[in-house]
């Protein structure tokens, strides 16, 4: 290989851990001679794809950057005034530079581990603050995917609520005619497979009754007008239904907000405080309501508790709160969110405050004004009397104002009936309003335009009776951190509480935590990709346009299948668009009656929580000891329920870390009794290039693209769940109403591609590696396992292997056999932070376990320290079993120990503090503290806080 050859390849090695020599050593520990052996040995032979696949690469990262230049310049972006739901934005330098561009915020994973997850816990707690003052309800969750499943999650909960109590029959939920299109979409979607009727119509003249639970309205509405809702609300009030708002944070700041108007639920997207708009996302959705909702409220919500001394700790309330946790009793199916996201808008918050917030919404509203009033008197009839930010006037030619607007690089948004709707943002100057009316002056024929703009005066846009009073934002947080130098330590305070990617492994099963490189992030924040309206004409997103079709191949090719879509936010978004394929599948065939899905028991939560949103009943299925699929049971359902088979949601390989060799006798047994089998894509870093869900002979996948295709977890989210289907299902994948319009969509998120921006990091990835690149990774990540595998068999008991004593790219390490000496996997968990690790995926698939998976970014050097810790931890259980150490207090039950405790004047404990804080060599050189002792979880679900306490409460329990 010349050397342009090996520059080619180059990011191969900066991707993968191990070199060659390290190759050979953890060959020889496992006991194999070559890395083809290990697979061979791993990956059962009738599964095996031997063609290469058919993607681009490898290239460098330098050439890869140059090309994707030329791809961003075909992207056109306009000054965009299309609003519905998307606005640009400025995102404070300071936030972009040491928050959305850094990895010690953007490698995090979701909060479970509550001790070194303290910076991002507070700024959650923050969102959850900031939504919960500015719609002034007194709960909030810590996001959700996007504006338009918000709402969904908000009429599933609100039915779910009420059909328990009551079992409902004819549900309904009214929807006003003047809802944002996408969400419309998206509630249609939701509302179809639990048979509610989403009855559409005006608000003004609506005629409710008993048989509706819910109603939703905007609040400013698609129109941009802001009518008062009241007389409404008390009107569904009085048939019991119950009331969600969806609507603009920004707004709120000036508008009575939804709580004092009578709602339920308040619903949004926070896309505008401080986030680009990417093309659709990643944004952060919100989610507030009532007191008397929050033990079902979607997603996850973070509360106030203390630790073991007693200090304030933050950590994810009620046991995560995580409906999906519940499986086919719960609820929502809300996994991965957008934390990352919903910490941008927190910070975005803290950074203006309540007074820099007001300022802004005040300089939209007075544009929007003078806008106003320039164009009435021009002549134009404007349709919104009352309005923030949007003016929505009638044309007598929308053809001639759009080529003058496109002209002068400017989008509107053009209603269907010869409407203009013009949105102003955080970023229009009063000169580009001169640029707007030159437009419209143009279209009259005339060549000037002028604009006037009252400083002064109070604007009469907002009407006296919804102006908001009320005070907002009063904690120091948000009244603090203003200055840049103050915010960038605020930053930086939290960042340092947090074990992230860029301090050491984090090996959690089934997450996939891998390198997300620089390259592959860098474009994310280029203005040609950020700032990209998702809804702006097709000629305007050229560049996206190519890199959505190269993916989608790439992808398609990848699973061994005929289609792709990419528009689901998470995996989960993706079960629920996968299931809702076969649905319609079955459906079209006028099988309809098909309404049962096979799950094994072993399977992730979100499996059971999406087949039933789909409409499905779940059958559960058992595994055998080995913790395979018992096929017998699986062939005793599948013909049991033949009638009714909709078909198998399946992981693989398996939760349980292995190739399953009965796969596609599994695959067959479904088939033939007419069901589709979904394969659950989380374990994909498995298979990439060595086999293929396609080719196994599964009808339909997702893939988290935030495990296997290096987008970053975000403390939470982003993560972008794409859907791959066979010919058959194809024809039922999502579509969206701004491409098929007036039909039925399928939709699952507000916009077409989801988080579109985000799909670069996917796509950076699969282009720098190349197929070669692609299945070595895949290789690799199964030999790091097989390799600490090898290690830590010695000392714990692994659960489950292949045939041949092999595991794939994760294994289990079985702690429960240290339950007679007083030791949890929890201790295991939380002493690992004293070693400077987070924690692997704690009790999942099997309780009091632990399951590993180093995927192939690392290192032999990190997993060696990995193992070392834990075999040393090994060591300190063997201490407590041999009596030289205290069975209650001793380093484990302990762990993990805070500075604080380290550093107290006081220390009774029978070990050193050195044992306790490094307790290995390398521990010294690089000590991660965690910020607290170990969270209590029951004080806090008794004394559930969810939003910043006033400030005497920080006082009272001594932080
Ligand atoms: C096996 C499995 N399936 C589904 C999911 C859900 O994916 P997401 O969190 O992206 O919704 C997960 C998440 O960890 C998982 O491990």
């Amino acid at each position: 290989m010349n050397l342009f050859e090996q520059q080619a390849r180059e990011f191969w090695e900066r991707h993968i851990g191990p070199n060659k020599q390290e190759t050979e050593e953890m060959l020889q520990t496992i006991g194999l001679a070559s890395l083809d052996e290990l697979i061979n040995k791993t990956v059962p032979q009738d599964i095996r794809i031997e063609k290469t696949l058919d993607v681009a690469g490898p290239i460098s990262e330098d050439q890869y950057l140059n090309e994707l230049r030329k791809t961003a310049s075909k992207n056109k972006v306009f000054k965009n005034y299309i609003g519905q739901g998307y606005y640009d934005t400025i995102t404070p330098s300071v936030i972009l530079r040491n928050l959305f561009e850094n990895p010690g915020w953007y490698t995090q994973y979701t909060p479970y581990q509550a001790e070194i997850s303290q910076g991002r816990l507070e700024s959650l707690l923050n969102f959850q603050t900031m939504v919960s003052d500015l719609t002034a309800l007194p709960i909030a969750n810590a996001s959700l995917l996007d504006e338009g499943s918000a709402a969904a999650e908000a009429m599933c909960m609100l039915f779910n609520y009420k059909n328990k109590a009551e079992n409902i029959t004819a549900p309904k939920f009214f929807v006003d005619k003047n809802i944002f299109a996408q969400t419309k979409d998206v509630l249609l979607t939701r509302a179809t497979p639990i048979k509610v009727e989403v009855v559409t119509g005006d608000f003004s003249t609506a005629e409710l009754d008993e048989t509706y639970f819910g109603v939703i309205v905007q609040y400013p509405n698609s129109d941009g007008a802001i009518e008062d809702y009241r007389p409404f609300f008390e009107k569904a009030h009085a048939v019991n239904a119950k009331v969600v708002v969806a609507t603009d944070l920004l707004a709120l700041t000036l508008l009575i907000p939804p709580g004092e108007l009578g709602a339920d639920v308040a619903i949004g997207s926070s896309q505008r405080f401080g986030v680009p708009m990417g093309f659709g996302g990643p944004h952060a959705a919100f989610f507030a309501t009532k007191d008397e909702f929050k033990r079902v409220i979607p997603g996850r919500i973070i509360g106030v508790s203390i630790d073991a001394q007693g200090n304030r700790a933050l950590r994810m309330a009620l046991q995560t709160r995580e409906q999906h946790i519940r499986r086919e009793k719960a609820t929502s199916n809300i996994c991965t969110a957008q934390a990352l996201l919903a910490n941008m808008a927190a910070m975005y918050v803290v950074y203006h405050g309540s007074i820099g917030l007001k300022k802004i919404a005040n300089r939209i509203s007075l544009l929007a004004h003078a806008l106003s009033k320039e164009l009435l008197e021009m002549g134009f009839e404007q349709v919104n009397n009352y309005y923030f930010d949007t003016v929505k006037v009638k044309v007598n030619d929308v053809a001639t104002i759009r080529k003058l607007a496109e002209a002068k690089r400017i989008n509107f948004h053009y209603f269907e009936d010869g409407f203009v709707g013009i949105a102003i943002d955080e970023t229009t100057a009063q000169c580009d309003l001169l640029d707007i009316l030159h437009v419209f002056a143009e279209s009259m024929g005339m060549s000037d335009a002028a604009v006037m703009f009252q400083y002064d005066t109070k604007s009469d846009n907002i009407p006296a009776e919804l102006t908001r009073t009320s005070t907002f934002l009063l904690h120091p947080v948000f009244n603090t951190h203003h200055s840049e130098s103050e915010m960038m330590r605020y930053l930086k305070s939290l960042e340092n509480k947090d074990l992230s990617l860029d301090h050491s492994m984090i090996p959690l099963g089934s997450c996939t935590m891998k390198l997300n490189s620089a390259t592959e992030l860098i474009p994310v924040s280029w203005p040609e990709f950020s700032k990209m309206h998702p809804f702006a004409p097709a000629y305007q997103w050229q560049g996206y346009h190519d890199i959505v079709v190269e993916l989608e191949k790439w992808l398609s090719n990848i699973t061994g299948f005929a289609a792709t879509s990419l528009q689901p936010n998470s995996g989960a978004q993706g079960e629920y668009a996968g299931l809702l394929a076969i649905k319609e599948y079955h459906a079209d065939r006028n099988e309809a009656d098909r309404n049962i899905i096979l799950i094994p028991i072993s399977a992730h939560g979100t499996n059971p929580a999406s087949a039933v949103m789909a409409g499905f009943k779940v059958i559960v299925t058992k595994c055998d000891e080995a913790g395979n699929i018992d096929v017998e049971d699986l062939r005793k359902n599948a013909e049991k329920y033949k009638r009714h088979l909709a078909g198998l949601m399946v992981t693989y390989p398996s939760t349980h870390g292995v190739f399953e060799e009965s796969i596609i006798e599994i695959c067959n047994i479904i088939h033939e009794n007419g069901g589709m089998v979904y394969m659950d894509g989380a374990n994909m870093n498995a298979q990439v290039g060595l086999t293929a869900p396609g080719f196994i002979g599964a009808d339909v996948c997702h893939l988290n693209l935030h495990k296997t295709f290096a987008i970053p977890h975000g403390g939470g989210g982003p993560g972008m769940g794409p859907i791959c289907v066979n010919e058959k299902l194809a024809p039922f994948l999502p579509g969206h109403v701004n491409i098929n319009k007036g039909n039925k969509t399928n939709a699952v998120s507000s916009a077409p591609y989801g988080s579109a921006s985000i799909l670069l990091v996917s796509y950076a990835y699969i282009k720098l590696l190349g197929a070669e690149g692609l299945r070595r990774a895949t290789q690799y990540a199964i030999l790091n396992a097989n390799y600490m595998k090898a290690r830590l068999e010695v000392y714990y008991k692994i659960l489950y292997t292949g045939k041949n004593n092999t595991c794939a790219h994760e294994f289990i390490v079985d702690l429960r056999p240290f339950k007679s000496l007083g030791i949890e996997a929890e201790d295991v968990a939380k002493r690992l932070m004293d070693y400077g690790f987070h924690a692997p995926t704690l009790s999942f698939p099997v309780a009091g376990t632990i399951m590993i998976e180093p995927t192939e970014s690392e290192p032999k050097a990190e997993l060696d320290r990995y193992c070392d810790a834990l075999i040393n931890i090994h060591e300190e259980i063997m201490a407590i079993e041999n009596g030289s150490a205290d069975r209650t207090d001793n380093v484990l039950k302990n762990a993990p120990h805070s500075l604080q405790v380290i550093t107290a004047d006081v220390w009774s404990h029978p070990y050193t503090r050195s044992q306790a804080a490094f307790p290995l060599a390398y521990v010294r050189q690089n000590k991660f503290w965690p910020a607290i002792s170990r969270v209590n979880n029951t004080y806090g679900d008794r004394n559930l806080i969810c939003t910043c306490e006033p400030i005497e409460a920080y006082e009272e329990i001594g932080v």
